[in-house]
């Protein structure tokens, strides 16, 4: 057996051994029993009953919820065209991103105030991804002009910023935290789980620490929302900072477009999964325009532009779907989260596992045996409902 091979062999094991070790084993796959994304997300929501607001901040979406729906609605127009007597008895579910080779094409999107679902947040994610070797990836959000019109948190007030919840990134800055005379914070004694009354009452009580997350929250906010960014700040920051820059919420070819003149590595088509702008398009219909544009497509092939996506992405053929229109690889979101919510770290890496093995189950059974067969071959492996 050549090298290759045995790395295609690997490969095919790492993700399809989750369903022969449930075959072999005899019992439901642990901890969360079979990972069906409605279920999870009610069974988070009943574990998290008694802080209904930390859910919401999860589960809850802008608006009247259109373009979450909408997103879903759009995997559930394409439809893959399954091929028959194709040897795909081996897998190989390997994608080479940004020049390295990676064993899925899954990401970890990035996802604030994990702290809120979690006393591990943050930390137990991101050992279930480094165990699995998934990539963690730090971006720009480039569509947080504000945050999204989000009624749930508006009705209930629920800022974990303000308190200094989620803000990490700038309290443990010494550049930022030096701006208002303080060291950078690194642990905090906010615990678990996060209550906005009980932070309220410190603070009120003269609670130093309270009362320094809650100043460099609101400061943080700011910062991040008081001023409109251009697309020179991006030539500048790419100059400044030398490594990979990656911009997340793009939906409009010409931005693409845009991103490849200033030399920006790679771009995460989103819609937050509808958390921004509600009746924004949907994720995957925007990918397909986009992966469509002559310019896209020369720049993915030429390895200067990596595309990727995420929102409303729940399964394995979901990920085929997304891969066919042109995506190079996907970054999975609130189905992890919930799976946190239920079974930390175990969870997490449970529902990473699953739902690639959901992938490759599905390659093996369309008769597509490698990623090379479908990604960015849409008009070809998909059909669209016109109903
Ligand atoms: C609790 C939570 C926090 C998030 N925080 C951020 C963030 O700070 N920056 C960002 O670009 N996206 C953030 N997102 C959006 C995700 O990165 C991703 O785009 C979204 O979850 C995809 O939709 P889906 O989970 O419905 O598939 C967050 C999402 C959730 C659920």
């Amino acid at each position: 057996m050549s090298n290759q091979a045995g790395e295609t062999k690997k490969n095919q094991s790492k993700w399809s051994s989750y369903t022969t070790e449930i075959y072999a084993s005899r019992r439901p796959p642990q901890p969360l029993g079979t990972v069906v994304p409605e279920d999870i997300e009610k069974r988070a929501k009943e574990k998290l009953k008694d802080y209904p607001e930390n859910f919401m901040y999860g589960y809850g979406n802008a608006g009247i919820n259109l373009t979450s729906r909408a997103n879903r609605r759009a995997y559930e127009k394409f439809c893959i065209t399954p091929r028959m007597l194709v040897d795909a008895t081996i897998r190989d579910l390997s994608v080479n991103l940004f020049g390295k080779t990676y064993s899925a094409p899954l990401l970890m999107t990035p996802m604030g105030c994990q702290c809120l679902f979690h006393p591990e947040g943050e930390e137990a994610p991101a050992r279930a991804a480094g165990k699995l070797g998934i990539p963690l990836i730090l971006i720009c959000s480039v569509d947080v002009v504000g945050l999204g019109w989000r009624t749930h948190d508006l009705d209930t007030a629920f800022h974990p910023f303000g308190h200094g919840v989620g803000t990490q990134i700038a309290s443990s800055d010494p550049v930022f935290m030096a701006r208002y005379g303080l060291k950078p914070i690194t642990k905090t004694n906010i615990g678990w789980p996060y209550r906005p009354e009980v932070q309220e009452k410190k603070i009120q009580e003269g609670d130093e620490e309270a009362k320094t997350l809650a100043l460099i929250g609101e400061e943080f906010v700011k910062e991040c929302t008081g001023r409109s960014y251009t697309w020179e700040d991006f030539r500048a920051l790419k100059k400044r900072w030398g490594g990979l820059l990656i911009l997340k919420g793009l939906q409009h070819v010409a931005d693409v477009e845009k991103a490849i003149d200033y030399g920006i590595d790679g771009v995460v088509v989103s819609t937050q999964g509808g958390r921004q702008v509600d009746g924004a398009v949907p994720a995957l219909y925007a990918l397909e325009r986009i992966a469509k544009s002559p310019k896209v497509r020369a720049a993915q092939q030429s390895g200067k532009l990596t595309l990727l996506c995420d929102s409303g992405i729940r399964t394995g053929p979901d990920i085929f779907k997304a891969l066919a229109l042109g995506a190079q690889a996907i970054l999975l979101g609130r189905p992890w989260l919930y799976g946190m919510v239920l079974a930390g770290e175990a969870g997490v890496e449970q529902v990473i596992r699953h739902t690639l093995a959901d992938l490759d189950n599905t390659m093996a059974n369309a008769g597509y045996p490698n990623i090379a067969d479908f990604q960015g071959k849409g008009e070809e492996v998909l059909t669209k409902l016109d109903f």
